[in-house]
């Protein structure tokens, strides 16, 4: 049955390494190594690991099993596999509407993704020459703060950062990212391991383990549990398509359920690791604070650098390497789009890349001003937030459209499609009833009851 399926008419992975090791490359990114430990701080640590971690077992793994499943089904971007499917499965054209979403969600995140990025990029250069190597704590936070407040040099680092991106979608996801990922990926889970390491000697490490498992559900607000599985969606790449067309490239024989697994772990691992090396730095140094947002990492590794030796070359290459896991992440969400472009509109795929860079890039300038110009205070459940656009577009993309996208891509893979075809393409024995259990019932039921929760409907 499987072996007649057609291949994407953009390519497929090698083998079933390569697709775990490009989502695995999607998944680790600045979500895990950046967004992970700074919102963790701001919504007071345990609790919300904890909420966090159980999305991820009981929403994320099926849905990831599910995007897996869509995509290698349809081979396609994702718009055109959602419309093929639903014409398969005689349900109304309307479900091709999460392929449309998910461009957005996808265009709207990478717009922002890749100033922050930017940033780590900028901090290649500031650690590489020495510059922190001096600085206290104080001078740490000057440097940060005298980079975000200057639009032109965060929009020169944006630019630089959107073009590596449109490089690689443009010569085809297989060519280069794979090698990339290959190299990279284990190279920074190692220096990843050196900064615990680093961080377990500075007398904190026990405080940060109690922050980041100890839970205090008091503190456990509405934005809270609504961010923690927002986060889950953004950490695992799901909800918007990005997983679905990796699956496109996905040999037919591949177990998806291992992957999925596989990839959920790793990803996981990677945040909680993180967690680990920053906590410590933030409690040893009394003028910074878990809660210090967007700029945490910033104001942190950058210290703990500095004080250990060899700080300067393993600073350097922590950085690049952030800038690697951001690079193999920005190039999954742009890719649906792209991979539409060509399939509906006949764009070469240089074109295509060329075209939604552009427009991903011009957007991204309001984030660029978000942290200067036109930065503002506002009040998202009970939490300040204080920049502006930028924090709007993440709530909105990660908390919202990503949760929705997955709701939908659950309905469709465990209530639209025939249980037959999902069997036959998960081909699990007895494991299948549990995964159609969780998408059925547990992953669907679980974000409406979180996004109706918001809203004081529940
Ligand atoms: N998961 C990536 C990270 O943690 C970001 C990302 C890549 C993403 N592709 C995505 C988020 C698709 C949501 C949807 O950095």
């Amino acid at each position: 049955m499987s072996e007649e399926k057609k291949i994407s008419i953009h390519g497929q992975w090698s083998s079933r390494w390569s697709f775990i090791l490009a989502a695995t490359g999607s998944a680790v990114g600045l979500g895990n190594i950046w967004k992970f430990p700074y919102i963790t701080g701001e919504y007071g640590g345990g609790a919300f690991v904890i909420v966090y971690l159980f999305c991820v077992a009981l929403i994320g793994i099926p849905i990831m099993m599910a995007e897996v499943m869509l995509g290698r089904r349809g081979r396609q971007s994702p718009i055109n596999t959602m419309r093929t499917l639903a014409k398969e499965e005689g349900r109304h054209g309307i479900w091709s509407w999460i392929g449309w979403m998910g461009v957005l969600a996808g265009f709207l995140i990478l717009s922002y993704y890749a100033v922050i990025a930017g940033w780590a990029l900028a901090y290649v250069f500031r650690v590489g020459s020495g510059m922190i190597q001096a600085s206290d704590s104080a001078g740490v936070q000057a440097i940060f703060s005298e980079l975000v407040s200057d639009p032109e040099k965060l929009l020169a680092w944006h630019t630089l950062f959107m073009a590596l991106t449109m490089v690689v979608v443009a010569r085809g996801v297989k060519q280069g990212l794979e090698k990339a990922v290959r190299l990279l990926m284990p190279l920074l889970l190692i220096l990843l391991l050196v900064l615990v390491g680093y961080a377990m000697n500075t007398g904190h490490f026990n405080d940060a383990i109690d922050f980041l498992f100890k839970p205090d559900f008091s503190k456990l607000t509405a934005g809270a549990i609504l961010t923690a599985m927002g986060h889950a969606f953004f950490t695992l790449s799901l909800g918007m398509g990005a997983i679905m067309i990796y699956g496109s490239y996905l040999p037919a024989n591949a177990s998806i359920a291992q992957t999925s697994i596989i990839i959920s772990v790793a990803d996981t691992l990677v945040a909680l690791l993180a967690g680990l090396a920053i906590f410590p730095v933030v409690f040893s140094f009394p003028d910074l604070t878990p809660g210090a947002g967007p700029g945490l990492i910033f104001q942190t590794l950058p210290l703990a650098f500095a004080n250990m030796p060899g700080g300067l070359i393993f600073g350097t290459l922590f950085f690049i390497l952030i800038v690697v896991a951001a690079w193999t992440s920005s190039i999954s969400l742009i890719e649906p789009a792209v991979a539409w472009l060509i399939e509906n509109r006949g764009m070469t795929r240089v074109s295509a890349a060329v075209w939604s860079g552009l427009a991903t890039w011009l957007v991204g300038i309001a984030t660029v001003l978000s942290f200067s110009h036109w930065a503002f205070d506002f009040n998202f459940l009970g939490t300040v937030k204080h920049n502006g656009v930028f924090d709007i577009l993440d709530i909105l993309t990660a908390n919202i459209m990503l949760p929705l996208g997955g709701l939908f891509i659950a309905v469709f893979a465990g209530w639209m499609m025939k249980q037959k075809h999902s069997k036959e393409e998960l081909a699990l024995n007895h494991s299948y009833r549990l995964w159609w259990f969780l998408i059925r019932y547990v992953a669907p039921v679980l974000v409406l009851v979180i996004i109706l929760n918001l809203f004081g409907l529940i």
